[in-house]
């Protein structure tokens, strides 16, 4: 269901180079509030990823590792643990092992569970609250997930992680539009402006800027990051171009990946459109203190009335 894994990324892959991504820090730490590190790819393969996170975070800059956890040992728990990192996504894609090892060929079920459960069991014996521990589960409508299998699967988690995001599977803009391997919701309406544009930005590992993570094959590139400032790509007649035809509502003429996304099929909430929500929750976060984003969630998933994927954590 990941574009990386169904051999549907065909631009040139590598591994960023510890200097460019110094050079990305120190260019945009005084307008950048997070780091997500995995556009396309898992961090935790990368030889540098801890003097990443620790540059970063030592410029104030948050750090989010989005991981499938399977390289999670022991000694990779202990140094995520200390290395100051603010926030960690558990991709973990299914409550049972066929399930999940359906979705994750190759990967092994038992294993990668408690890799992560060691490192929640650690967090929580040293009485760390960072980082910040969500588990995301991905449901890929290939097997029938009873309840009660949901709920013993989740149980295992009471008291270790911060907060649960159950989501669903989307094709990934048009990637996995005529796909047979799983079934998704098709998005048909005008939609809301991808808030993304105004407060995210992707780079790749070659220094390639992309409007965000869906644009795995540089579907819509913006420029280098080696070749011009930051301040010039997020001011790009390209991107203003593709900005406006969001507001406009014919994105799909400019970048036909943005077909089936649920970043626009997702309806506002109070009149925010989603992509810029979190964007509001993370600086609500740098005001408030660490900590505020728990609060904002269970608040959130009180309005929604279960409308959406979370689930209360205990
Ligand atoms: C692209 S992955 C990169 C991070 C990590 N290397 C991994 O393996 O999960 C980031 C997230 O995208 C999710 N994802 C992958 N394919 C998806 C799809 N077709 N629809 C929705 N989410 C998807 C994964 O479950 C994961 O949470
Ligand atoms: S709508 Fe989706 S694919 Fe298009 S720019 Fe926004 S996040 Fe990316």
């Amino acid at each position: 269901m990941c574009p990386n894994g169904a051999g549907k990324v065909h631009v040139k892959r590598g591994y960023m180079e510890l200097e460019l991504f110094k050079k990305i820090i120190d260019e945009i730490h005084p307008h950048t509030s997070t780091v997500v590190l995995a556009l396309s790819g898992e961090s935790l393969l990368h030889p540098d990823l801890f003097d990443m996170i620790h540059y970063t975070e030592e410029h104030q800059v948050k750090v989010l590792l989005n991981t499938n956890a399977t390289l999670i040992d022991r000694e990779k728990a202990i140094r995520l643990l200390e290395s100051g990192i603010s926030y960690i996504s558990f991709a973990f894609d299914g409550y049972t092992k066929s399930m999940y090892e359906k979705a994750r060929k190759g990967a092994d079920f038992e294993e990668t569970l408690e890799n992560i459960l060691v490192f929640l069991r650690l967090k929580k014996k040293k009485k760390l609250k960072k980082p910040y521990a969500v588990l995301s589960i991905l449901n890929l409508n290939i097997e029938d997930s009873q309840n009660k299998k949901k709920e013993e699967f989740l149980k295992k988690f009471d008291t270790l992680i911060d907060d649960i995001h159950l989501r669903e599977v989307n094709s990934w803009g048009n990637v996995f539009k005529e796909t047979l391997d799983f079934t998704f919701t098709k998005f048909t309406g005008k939609g809301t402006p991808c808030g993304r544009l105004w407060n995210t930005i992707g780079i790749a590992w070659d220094g390639e800027v992309v409007p965000c993570t869906y644009n795995m094959n540089h579907d819509y590139p913006l420029g280098n990051i080696q070749d011009m400032p930051m301040e010039k790509i997020w001011n790009s007649p390209r991107l203003v171009q593709l900005r406006q035809a969001m507001i406009d509502g014919n994105y799909l003429e400019c970048s036909p990946l943005c077909e089936n996304c649920t970043i626009v099929g997702t309806p506002k909430i109070l009149g925010v459109p989603t992509g810029l929500r979190i964007t509001l929750s993370d600086s609500l976060e740098n005001f408030f203190g660490y900590g505020f984003q728990k609060k904002a969630i269970k608040l959130a998933s009180r309005l929604r009335k279960d409308k959406f994927a979370f689930r209360q954590v205990k």
